[in-house]
Order: structure tokens, then sequence, then C-alpha cells
């Protein structure tokens, strides 16, 4: 029998195999619709043997859309301007592994092959890696192993599943950004500002791998904002007034002062190796240079590099960014509202549905907790822990939890910007890999019901009979009663695929996120609208 977090690892796999697989079958029956989009140049020097041929079929349909750009930047680097807006930690890590690839199998694939290879096998493990710390996170947060395990299983087929195995960066920035926020929850560490500043690393990977990462800061600030609140301030207070000599006086605001070189120092750690991005970018882009780009790659349409002519080189802070996407991809305050984009909004409405609904309710049950901005109150009878009530009557998604309060004001921001500036279609990746709680919400609104297998008796019958009974820790059990015996042993039967739901909100959630997984494969593996 497996552990949840067993289940949760195999889970995570087999869903990325059954990703790859649809995706070679649906490729390969289907034809290709023509999208007339960016298409990275093949360069004609390369050799093409029969290996290469066999890879094409098996992962090709994984290079549509933008994963032609991630591609052409491993292969190429960044050699048109508009290439800048596609941040470089996930091209470059599979450029890498493609050249140890390489160096292996040189002579029976070629590089464009290992790097296509690279790609799929590193998002893989990357994805079971964003599993495992979204159930820890998740476990952190609920202290609830069946809220934390549904989470985590509603993960792995999420609906923007296609993206998190095709060479995308959402499932890199996702794995950072959860590991980010398990740094961040971390706080026993913090207590007396022993100086804590790991949570700096994965939010400068965040930074590195989507402009999205830059508003992963705001955890960090608002975790260290929220421990002086809550920790060191009551804690100088109590020891204020139980001061024995003036003369200590200064020494109670050390914590203080560690807390500030502790926020600093991450910060500087989250931003530096952005920075080194945005200047690489400037020296490549705003230094008048030759650009040295081989015949096949020389393009008059697009801006290249060393010709020190965009716009965006004068200003004051040259980051390119804003730039690209308002120059190239058309992004910008309501530019995105025209009829031609109903079925695109339709697409995106049931994500922003669940999310903003359960955010207005999350408020609505918690106006005091959001007014105290997910500070708890009673926090200065340092010393006599009071008990939090809850209250009663509250229904809803995380009512009186004020752990919640950072990650919701996250996604109500996210969604929103969502709603009025980006191309509406990318709601869905953006959302499901910049924050757990989509699976958070869902997975507590969820149930699943009981069937034979599930039935204590049948349980009870089982353990006795292999006679491990008593060795079962209970957060295990939870799981068994929730999978039933058959589910745990198991390496892909889960409750979402296996099962029936109860109640109609549940069917609904079951129908969407299997839903969006098939048809996203589908749609996106032959270049049909699904980006
Ligand atoms: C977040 O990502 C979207 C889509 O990639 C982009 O349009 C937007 O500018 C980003 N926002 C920030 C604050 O980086």
């Amino acid at each position: 029998m497996y552990s949840p977090r067993q289940k949760i690892l195999w889970f995570a796999f087999n869903t990325r195999i059954a990703v790859i697989v649809l995706q070679a079958i649906a490729n390969n029956l289907l034809p290709d619709h023509n999208a007339n989009v960016f298409i990275s140049p093949e360069d004609p020097t390369l050799r093409r043997t029969y290996g290469d041929v066999i890879i094409e079929k098996l992962f090709g349909g994984f290079k549509r859309w933008d994963a032609q750009y991630f591609i052409h930047i491993a292969q190429y680097g960044y050699t048109y301007e508009n290439c800048l807006a596609f941040f470089p930690l996930f091209p470059m890590l599979v450029r890498y592994c493609a050249y140890g690839l390489c160096s292996l199998v040189g002579s029976l694939i070629n590089f464009h092959s290992s790097l296509l290879i690279s790609a799929t096998v590193l998002n893989l493990l990357i994805f079971v890696k964003s599993a495992d710390i979204l159930h820890r996170l998740s476990l952190r947060i609920f202290r609830s192993e069946c809220k934390a395990y549904k989470a985590a299983v509603l993960y792995c087929v999420n609906p923007a599943s296609i993206f998190f195995s095709a060479p995308y960066s959402e499932a890199l920035f996702a794995w950072m950004t959860f590991y980010t926020l398990l740094k961040c929850t971390d706080n026993e560490t913090l207590r007396f500002a022993n100086i804590d500043i790991t949570s700096g690393l994965p939010a400068g990977f965040t930074m590195m791998t989507r402009s999205n990462g830059s508003i992963n800061l705001g955890f960090i600030l608002y975790t260290s904002f929220k421990n002086v609140i809550e920790r060191t301030i009551p804690e100088i207070v109590y020891k204020y007034k139980t001061l024995k000599h003036r003369l200590m006086l200064p020494f109670l605001l050390l914590p203080l002062l560690t807390s500030c070189v502790a926020l600093f120092l991450s910060i500087v750690i989250a931003l530096l190796p952005f920075l080194l991005v945005q200047v690489y970018n400037y020296f490549k882009y705003c230094i008048p240079n030759d650009h040295n780009l081989p015949e096949f790659l020389y393009n008059s349409e697009y801006v290249l590099p060393g010709s020190a002519e965009s716009p965006w080189c004068n200003y004051s802070l040259p980051l390119s960014y804003s730039y690209i996407q308002s120059h190239y991809w058309d992004v910008g305050f309501l530019k995105y509202y025209q009829l031609k984009q109903i079925p695109n909004f339709t697409l995106a409405a049931p994500i922003l549905f669940i999310i903003l609904n359960n955010c207005f309710s999350y408020i609505r049950s918690n106006l005091q907790l959001c007014a105290r901005l997910g500070i708890r109150s009673h926090i200065y009878s340092y010393g006599h822990r009071m008990s939090y009530k809850p209250k009663q009557i509250c229904k809803g998604f995380g009512a009186n939890d004020p752990i919640l309060f950072v990650y919701i004001v996250h996604i109500m921001f996210l969604a929103i910007f969502c709603i009025v500036f980006v191309h509406i279609q990318v709601t869905t990746r953006l959302l499901a890999s910049a924050s757990p709680i989509l699976y958070w919400m869902c997975s507590s609104k969820i149930n699943v019901g009981p069937t034979p297998m599930t039935d204590q008796n049948s349980i009870n019958e089982h353990f006795r009979r292999i006679g491990i009974g008593k060795k079962i820790p209970s957060h295990h059990l939870s799981i068994v009663n929730l999978e039933g015996v058959d589910n745990m042993y198991s390496r892909w039967k889960t409750f979402i695929i296996s099962r029936k739901m109860p109640d109609c909100q549940s069917q609904l959630i079951q129908y969407y996120f299997l839903g969006y997984f098939f048809t996203g494969i589908i749609l996106f593996s032959n270049f049909y609208p699904w980006t």
C-alpha cells in the first residue's frame, strides 16, 4: 500500500506520461491547424537522422505556440527582440541539459531533438517535484492530510496541464513559487529574526522564469511585516515591561534591526539574478554591435541584437518587458475586448469564476480579518496564549483562516489583472501556475462519496488480513478512507478519475479539470487555439 505522498508522486508522474502519450497520439492522428504564428527557423546545417524523425513524431506536438519561442531561445539564444518577453531560466536549463544529452547520444540525434527531449524530461521531473512541494505546503497551511492530498491530486490534472509538460516555463514557475511560499511559512526560525534569507533564492528564480515572479516578492515582504507585528514587537513590549536595567533598553530593538537586515538581504538575493538578466538584455540590444547571426536566422521583420534602436533602450529604467508586451503582443488596458474574443473569454470563465467567487466569499466572512490585513487580533497578550475562537456560523472558503489572507490578495490581484490587461486566453495557465489557491479552493469544495471499498468495515477487514492494523498512521488512514483500499495499491487510480462524485458541485469540478486536461492536450498539440 502506498503512503499519501507516494500516491501523489506516482500520480504526478503518471499524469505526465499520460500527457506525453496523448499528445503524441493526437498530434499524429489529427491535421495541424495553420496558426500563422512565430515558427523557429530550422538550422539547415543540422543533419537529420532516423532518430530525429522518431523524436519529431513522439514529441513534435509539444512544439506549439510559445513553445516555439522557448525552443528557439534554447537553441539560438535571444536572436530577436520579441524573444525578450520570455525569461531565460527555463530555456537555459533546457540548453544545458541538451548539451549533456548530446554528448551522450549526439551520434543518434541532433541538437534540436535533444532540446526537445531535455525540455520534456525536465518538465516531467519539475512537475513531480512541484506536486510534492504543493502537498507539503498544503499540509502546513491546512494541517489536514485530506485537504492537502486532494489539492495535490487536483494539481496533477489541472486545467492547464499541457503547459506544464510542453516546453513552457509554467512547471518551473509553479515549483519555485510553491517553494517560495513554503519558505515563507517556515517562520518558526524567524522568531527572533535569526537571519533567514533562504526564501529570496526561489523567489529570485521565479523572477528569472516569468515576469510575474516579481509579484512573489510581495509574499516575502508580507511575511516579514507579519512577523514583525505579530512576534517581534509583542516580544519587545513584553521584555520592556519586565526590564530590570535601563541600560539594556537599546538591546531590545536588536530583533527589529535584524529583521530589517534579513528582509533587505532576501530582497537583494531575489533581485540580483533578475537585474543580471536585464543588464544582459541591455548590452545585447542597446549597445550598437554586429549581430553576427547566421544567414538562416537573419530576418528583416524583427529587431536584431546590437541594433540599438528600440525605444526602451532610452527609458530612464531601460527594462524591455512592458515595451515588448505592448509593442509585439498588443497588451494594454482593455485592449482585448473584441467580439471575436468571446470564445477565449468563455474558456477563461470557469477559473475566474471559481477564484473570484471564493475570494469574495472569503472577504465577506472575514471582514475584520481583512481590515487587519490578516494580522491576528490579541497580539499584545504575549505570554497568555489566547486561543483563537472560530465563529460557528461562518461557512465558505477559508472562513477565519488568517493564513490565507495573503494568498487571496495575490490571486485577486492576478485575476483582475488578467481580466483588464492580458490576453484572456493565458488566464488559465497563468493563474494555475502562479498560486496554489485554485487547488485549495477546489479541494475544499470537492466531496468524495463513499463506495464499498472505502467502507470502514472493509478497510478494517483489509488491515486485519494483512496484519499491520496498528502501524498505519492516522493521516494515512484518512486517505485510505477517501480513496478506498484498491486505489491505495494503484499507481494511477485516484478519486478524481475513478470515482463518481456525490454532488453537483464536486461533479462540476471533476468535469472541469478532466475536461480541460484532455481538450487542452488535443487542441494544443495540433496548433488549435489553446494558448
Ligand atoms: C504577468 O504576466 C502577464 C502574462 O505573461 C503579463 O502580461 C503581465 O505583464 C505580467 N505582470 C507583471 C506584473 O509582471
